[in-house]
């Protein structure tokens, strides 16, 4: 009995992984887990002090939609401050995490037949929104270092192509896109006429020069054409406070504002406030995180390529490593579902991102962890490879 709608909806494989690994811990099993999209992190004092006195001061009533005022005016300053874009408040619209907010975008934007591409790999969730909103999702070949290139865009552009979805840094391969290369996507966008979704909820998280570029920077008209979609949660370890956003053309925004009335209404009034606090207050907490990633994905990248039949480029963003495993002879489901059985080592197949030859470590876990986890991954693979040279005998 239920509609056709949701019955073709895969769940997030992400979000499974995460339950199994956590049920195994439940159970006293010892699991090492690589498999959560959010900083280890807690949320810093002074955000969490700013959510108290929301509370004390009564803010937690209803808001209007699209956030309060005060945060959404914080957006757009942040938007000029740290992304050299200007939007007006009334461009912004505060949701209920990025995720929402992306969510609100594939339903304003797309329509039955039209076309998204999408660069693989790519994060979970944008395949089953777009098909949720009965679109098309037409997928986009990356290069070696999991980068987008215009010429692979322009492959994939038809009359019905309505967006592209850019994730730069990327969830899950950790590339960041080529600034000529957004340049010339953007020349694209506008010569076509087509949305570009600029998902930059890692923007934060760069390492090495490459730095990220919102594409919607570029000029004017590329701007009236970008949809940036961003959030909390990952900057300021928020993940569970729900607090997403879009800046966008004032008749796309006015349309999703029109649909999350009818949905969520408001995204939690404190947790706004909190918001507020994070993109006002002092930022020394997403430095300190984003160096101690840092070093953690620098330890992961080389313990990975030590490992034998495993090969990892390396992550220039975001917080994960996106190895191939396929010289394993394992697809990406065997080998995650038996390390996880075998070692109690908890990754994502990368076949939920569009590619089976990869899994997904999240390194955003101690140093401690990421080496006992490690150290379990290298004794598996050899001990599996000792396994295949006495059957072989
Ligand atoms: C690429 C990407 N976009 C958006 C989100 C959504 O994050 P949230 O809904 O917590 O803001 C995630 C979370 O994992 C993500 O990886």
């Amino acid at each position: 009995m239920l509609a056709q709608r949701v019955k073709n909806i895969a769940p997030s494989a992400t979000l499974a992984i995460d339950a199994m690994a956590k049920q195994l811990k439940k159970e006293g099993k010892d699991v090492v887990i690589f498999g959560a999209g959010e900083p280890d992190f807690n949320t810093p004092e002074n955000i969490k002090l700013a959510a108290k006195k929301a509370i004390d001061s009564n803010f937690t009533r209803y808001t209007p939609v699209g956030g309060i005022p005060e945060l959404r005016n914080a957006v757009a300053a942040k938007l000029k401050r740290e992304n050299k874009l200007d939007y007006d408040a009334s461009e912004v619209l505060i949701s209920c995490g990025g995720k929402h907010s992306l969510f609100n975008i594939a339903m304003a934007v797309l329509d039955k037949g039209d076309e998204a591409i999408l660069p693989v790999p790519y994060w979970v969730s944008y395949e089953e929104m777009i098909k949720i909103a009965e679109a098309r999702p037409v997928f986009c070949r990356t290069d070696d270092k999991f980068k987008i290139t215009s010429k692979m865009v322009e492959e994939k552009i038809t009359p019905r192509t309505k967006m592209l979805i850019l994730n730069s840094p990327s969830n899950p391969s950790g590339a960041i896109a080529n600034h000529d290369e957004i340049r010339k996507i953007a020349e694209l966008a506008i010569e076509h006429n087509f949305y570009v979704l600029s998902d930059e909820v890692y923007e934060h998280f760069t390492y090495g020069n490459v730095k990220h570029l919102s594409i919607g920077s570029l000029n004017e008209e590329i701007k009236s054409l970008t949809i940036l979609s961003n959030s909390v949660s990952k900057t300021y370890a928020m993940t569970g406070w729900r607090i997403g956003y879009t800046a966008g053309p004032k008749e796309i925004i006015k349309a999703m504002d029109n649909l999350q009335s009818h949905s969520t209404s408001n995204p939690t009034s404190i947790a706004q406030y909190a918001a507020l606090e994070a993109l006002n207050g002092p930022q020394d907490s997403v430095k300190q995180m984003v160096q101690a990633f840092d070093e953690r994905r620098r330890f992961i990248h080389k313990r990975l390529n030590g490992v034998s039949g495993i090969s990892c480029v390396e992550p220039e963003g975001a917080f994960y490593a996106f190895p191939d495993v396929s010289e394993t002879g394992m697809s990406s489901m065997e080998f995650s579902s038996r390390l996880l059985d075998e070692a109690l080592v908890a990754v994502v197949p990368g076949i939920a991102f569009g590619s089976d030859r990869h899994v997904r470590l999240s390194y955003a876990t101690s140093i401690h962890e990421i080496e006992r986890g490690m150290d379990r991954i290298d004794r598996w693979i050899k001990q599996k490879a000792v396994k295949i040279e006495n059957e072989e005998i």
